[in-house]
């Protein structure tokens, strides 16, 4: 007898992104995100208005991921839902919709860790991306969060490091912000840095207690430093050397991640390195772990474009993980603005 597929609808509500996405097993029938387009006025996510607009957005985001994805409700076996971490006023409106839906259709509720989300990404089966085995490395890199993760089992996280300041999104974002480029800047880096040159310009690397913490703030004082110099002897020499300037932010930050992933392989002996979250869309860090794997020895994991920064389709793998194992939540179950990556 064929195998009973399992079809998830996935809903994703912690910062600015509506996302929906159905899940038949691990593959991926649709992942639908809606981008808030507002937050880029006010150079930043303005809480407020964010959940505003995911109020605006679930309902014809959910409706269009069943739409594509050709499933009805009522052949959805359970509906997984993002419970934290993330803003609350946001959480709240992905977290009520769920609980209704699931209530309505008489289907089990699963609450999701976002940051587990990004991580278990790399478990989407996609022509696009290839599954690490257990135990591997994983640094997650995005606009809230930057960790390295000894990951030993779907739900077995270590912190091994983390960011004691900025993460290493909000350095990209606020290097943007001091160039003028809109928000997030951390595209917009990237996009500039790839006809730069990186070796231009240095920036200082800060140092941290723990070698695998992280430390960002320093960086962003060290760019706003060098720019008010350069500027008070050219008024023009952001926007005449902006290339080499992005380029060479981003060889900084990537040197500073790759840096600590050979330290994190060297202490644990492990070689299966992967990379998660926002900020992994980033093509100097693609290309550094690329490049890695003959330098160092390692086999990496980069996730395809579409799992990078916030989506649901992330939310329906570790829903699908958890209907695996039987575990569902209550209707009772709260969103959670804070939740560290180690519990489920
Ligand atoms: O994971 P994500 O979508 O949201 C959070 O959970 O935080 O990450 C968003 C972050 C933003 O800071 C954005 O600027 C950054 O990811 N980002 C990038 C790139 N694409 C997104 N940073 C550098 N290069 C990129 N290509
Ligand atoms: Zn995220």
């Amino acid at each position: 007898m064929a195998k009973k597929q399992i079809n998830i609808l996935a809903i994703e509500s912690s910062c600015d992104d509506t996302s929906a996405a159905v899940l038949q097993d691990d593959r991926v029938l649709s992942n639908i995100i809606a981008n808030q387009k507002i937050h880029a006025e006010f150079g930043g996510v303005v809480p407020e208005l964010a959940s505003r607009a995911h109020q605006q957005n679930i309902v014809p985001v959910v409706e269009m991921a069943l739409r594509k994805a050709c499933i009805s409700k009522n052949e959805l076996h359970a509906i997984a839902f993002t419970r934290g971490p993330g803003l609350l006023g946001s959480l709240l409106v992905g977290t009520s919709f769920a609980k209704s839906m699931s209530l309505a259709l008489q289907i089990p509720l699963i609450g999701v860790n976002h940051m587990q989300a990004h991580v278990l990404a790399h478990f989407i089966d996609d022509e696009e991306q290839k599954k690490p085995p257990f135990p591997f490395i994983c640094l997650t890199i995005s606009g809230g969060h930057t960790q390295i993760l000894r990951v030993t089992d779907f739900f077995q996280f270590e912190i091994l490091g983390e960011t004691i300041d900025d993460a290493v999104g909000e350095a990209f974002d606020k290097s943007a912000k001091l160039l003028g480029l809109p928000y997030p800047g951390g595209p917009h880096v990237d996009k500039l840095a790839k006809t730069g040159n990186g070796e231009r310009f240095a920036f200082a690397k800060p140092k941290t207690e723990n070698e695998l913490d992280f430390s960002f703030s320093g960086l962003k004082t060290s760019i706003l430093y060098f720019l008010q110099k350069e500027q008070k002897a050219n008024e023009n020499f952001i926007t005449e050397n902006l290339e080499d300037i992005c380029a060479s932010i981003q060889k900084t930050i990537v040197d500073i991640l790759v840096s600590k992933l050979l330290l994190a392989s060297k202490t644990t002996g492990i070689r299966h390195i992967a990379i998660a979250g926002g900020v992994s869309a980033n093509s100097g860090i693609r290309q550094a772990l690329r490049d890695a794997e003959s330098k160092y020895g390692w086999t990496t994991y980069i996730p395809k474009f579409a799992y990078t920064t916030d989506n649901a389709a992330m939310i329906g793998i570790v829903g699908y993980q958890h209907y695996l194992k039987n575990l569902s939540s209550k209707q009772d179950i709260k969103a959670t603005a804070r939740l560290t990556v180690s519990e489920s």
